[in-house]
């Protein structure tokens, strides 16, 4: 039995040494391709293989790999998903399609109660509302991995040590930059706290059948609220990424797409 237990706690330690290995070797790869940056008190070896002028490109980067990966991802998903909510409230609405279904049967002299019409076109209306909460998931995992990519992120290039930075120079020389770098990381962080209350919203509704104590219909009040002031986020961004193109900010769109210079 002692032996037993010996051999257990040796099994046990061995399996430990290789899940660490295993969970160093993925958090130096997250790292170095995600955010660009090598993480030098892991195991020296682990790291050593990437070429230094490799490493150093990527030092340089203003935007990492992960957070350039994460902002067209997320602008397909959100566009898509604003799409689904588009086409609910017009060409697959329920109660614009119980009619159409009503009246096309009596064009071929068949009866279909009211009732029956606007079942079937719940059901569309339904699957349209299926594809905006897978939607809604690829957006979680987007925003959870976003999150991971702000705790791993280079020093300068955290959202929150943006702004912070940039308090501290609002009564310096560049104090007019600053005043600018706070209003739009604010902007972004705002943007991410609805993206929150999105998530915790959808995901509520998605499992409010399963769990009837997250049937509350203020829910459903937030989240379409959110989706007016996200809708607005988008506006205000692209007018200002327009802006910052065409002014004292050229090539920021192409840096979004290959990552730019750090200052
Ligand atoms: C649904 C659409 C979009 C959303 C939700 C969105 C969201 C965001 C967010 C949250 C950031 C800040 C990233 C960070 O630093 O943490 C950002 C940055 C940026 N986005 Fe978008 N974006 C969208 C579409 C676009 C489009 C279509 C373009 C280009 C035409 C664009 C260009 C940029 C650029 C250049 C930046 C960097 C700006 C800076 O450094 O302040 N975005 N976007
Ligand atoms: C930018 C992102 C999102 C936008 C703009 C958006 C927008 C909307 C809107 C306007 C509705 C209709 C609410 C109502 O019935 O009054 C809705 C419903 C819903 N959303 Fe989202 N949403 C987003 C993200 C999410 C996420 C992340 C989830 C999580 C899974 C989610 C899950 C749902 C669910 C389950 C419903 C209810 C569908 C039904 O009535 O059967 N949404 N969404």
């Amino acid at each position: 039995m002692f032996l037993a237990i010996k051999l257990l706690l040796k099994v046990e330690v061995i399996l430990n040494r290789i899940f660490c290995k295993v969970l160093k070797q993925f958090y130096n790869r997250f790292l170095t391709y995600f955010t660009g940056k090598t993480n030098l008190n892991f195991n020296m070896a682990l790291i050593e293989p990437v070429k230094p002028e490799f490493a150093d490109t990527l030092q340089k980067k203003r935007y990492s790999p992960g957070l350039r990966l994460w902002h067209w991802l997320s602008a397909i998903i959100i566009s898509g998903s604003l799409l689904t909510v588009l086409a609910n409230s017009t060409i697959t609405a329920g109660h614009r399609n119980a009619s159409i279904i009503q009246k096309s049967f009596a064009e071929k002299n068949l009866t279909v109660s009211q009732d029956q019409a606007r079942e079937a076109a719940h059901e569309i209306s339904d699957n349209v509302w299926a594809l905006h909460t897978y939607f809604g998931y690829i957006l979680i995992t987007l925003f959870i991995f976003r999150l991971i990519l702000e705790f791993s992120h280079r020093a300068d290039q955290k959202l929150l040590r943006k702004l912070k930075f940039a308090y501290t120079q609002l009564n310096g020389v560049h104090s007019k930059q600053a005043k600018h770098d706070i209003v739009v990381k604010s902007l972004y962080l705002t943007f991410y706290t609805l993206l929150g209350i999105m998530a915790i919203t959808g995901l509520c509704m998605a499992f409010e059948d399963d769990v009837p104590a997250l049937k509350i219909h203020a829910l459903r009040e937030i989240h379409s609220f959110c989706m007016y002031l996200i809708l607005a986020f988008i506006i205000v961004h692209l007018a200002g990424v327009f802006l910052a193109e065409r002014k004292n900010n050229k090539g920021i769109v192409s840096d979004m797409i290959n990552g730019g210079k750090a200052d």
